[in-house]
């Protein structure tokens, strides 16, 4: 499966199979944390065979049922924390799917046990991400429009307009999906712009929304034609 396909093939799952990951798929995963907590100046963590995180009454609120094994989604504290954990956990989620897991991103409805997970000098967490073998494969899910998120017309690049499209497929916190792309006009011998926006929520978690709703932006548009505003 590719990039592409695991963005058609993702939804949310909250049922899993209670299996705890093999060690091999755990290892394909370690390998990306690693990557990814260089890149992003993270410290993600993946926690294996835990069932106690998700069995709390926030848990049970939130429908999880059978979670075993979960990522841990901290770093330092900073203004852009919840932007690189968005940008780069949904870079886990969907390689996670084209390995055949399941994945939901957490904002709340998990509990923190201790001695699971490590915190250095300055850190905090953000969020969980469950991930496993799914019971279910989850559901599709309204969306917004394209023209409701973006200033797409009629004159618009088609890459611009399959970069919104990854982008409304892109999981969101109660799937309130506020955020909007603008192409800027683009200037001589430039490569296009693209400025991407958060809205204002009650709910919170905009910040980590738009970083991953821009992750799947670049996977749509193709990172090549556009640069960021
Ligand atoms: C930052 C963030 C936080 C979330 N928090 C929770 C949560 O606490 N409980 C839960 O059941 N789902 C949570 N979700 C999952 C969303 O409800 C889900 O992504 C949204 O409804 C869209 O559905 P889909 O992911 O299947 O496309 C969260 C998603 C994101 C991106």
């Amino acid at each position: 499966m590719t990039l592409q396909e695991a963005i058609l093939a993702r939804h949310s799952v909250r049922a899993y199979k209670g299996q705890p990951l093999t060690d091999a798929d755990a290892r394909a995963l370690q390998d990306k944390i690693e990557q990814l907590n260089r890149e992003g100046q993270l410290h993600i963590q993946l926690i294996r065979n835990e069932p106690k995180a998700f069995l709390g009454p926030f848990a049970r609120y939130g429908k999880f049922r059978g979670v075993t094994d979960y990522l841990v989604m901290a770093g330092v504290k900073a203004d852009d924390l919840d932007d690189r954990i968005g940008y780069y956990g949904e870079q886990l989620v969907l390689f996670a799917q084209t390995i055949g897991l399941s994945t939901c991103w957490v904002g709340l409805s998990y509990t923190k046990i201790p001695g699971t997970y490590v915190l250095n000098d300055g850190e905090v967490i953000q969020a969980y991400i469950a991930i496993g073998y799914g019971a279910t494969q989850g559901v599709t899910h309204k969306i917004k429009r394209i023209d409701q998120v973006s200033n797409v017309s009629d004159d618009s690049p088609e890459w611009f307009r399959r970069g919104v499209e990854a982008a409304l497929l892109a999981p969101t916190a109660i799937n309130q999906q506020k955020f909007s792309f603008e192409l800027l006009p683009t200037e001589d011998g430039q490569l296009p712009r693209v400025l991407a926006k958060r809205h204002f929520s009650l709910v919170g978690y905009t910040q980590m929304d738009l970083g991953i709703a821009k992750y799947h932006f670049e996977l749509g548009a193709g990172k090549d034609n556009f640069v960021w505003a």
